[in-house]
């Protein structure tokens, strides 16, 4: 067991964990964030993404001790960000979930994309969804969803990234 200093949506927490205890299993249990979904717990389909320190994280592979003293921002930790609100309105209107268990990582690899890359075209977004598996929509809802808060973007109705991507 080891003690872990952490922020999960703002809040500070300060807990004694197992050494192997996911990230997940820490958000979900320790945290009662259910939000944050397990699906193949290898790191492969992307539905356990979360922003540790402001950069996506699959936290089915994250061990909750080597997130001491990070900033967790999970699904639940977006409600007066303008930019989420964005990215959930057009998910809404692209009709872009269904069954809704890849949602939660596939809004925070969206918001990820939209605030860290200025230029976008349909390649590049699905490019940058290469990692979020969904089973149901078929993708394309998902990057129309994308596109059309990058085309508010450009008409300046939500902000512009502050960083480009490393490329
Ligand atoms: S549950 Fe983490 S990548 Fe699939
Ligand atoms: S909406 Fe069901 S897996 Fe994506």
């Amino acid at each position: 067991m080891r003690t872990i200093n952490i922020r999960v949506n703002g809040e500070a927490m300060s807990r004694s964990v197992d050494d192997r205890l996911s990230l997940a299993d820490f958000i979900r249990d320790h945290c009662l964030l259910t939000g944050t979904h397990v699906g193949c717990e290898q790191g492969v389909c992307g539905a356990c993404t979360l922003m540790l320190d402001s950069k996506p994280a699959r936290s089915c592979i994250t061990l909750a001790v080597a997130a001491d003293g990070a900033e967790v921002r999970t699904v639940e930790g977006y409600d007066d960000d303008p930019l989420m609100r964005a990215v959930r309105t057009a998910f809404n209107r692209r009709h872009a979930l269904q069954c809704g268990f890849c949602t939660p990582g596939m809004l925070a690899t969206a918001y990820d994309i939209l605030s860290r890359i200025a230029e976008l075209d349909r390649d590049r977004i699905r490019a940058e969804l290469g990692g979020n598996f969904c089973r149901c929509t078929g993708y394309l809802p998902i990057i129309q969803a994308i596109e059309d808060v990058y085309a508010q973007r450009v008409q300046s109705v939500v902000s512009k990234p502050v960083i480009e991507a490393a490329e």
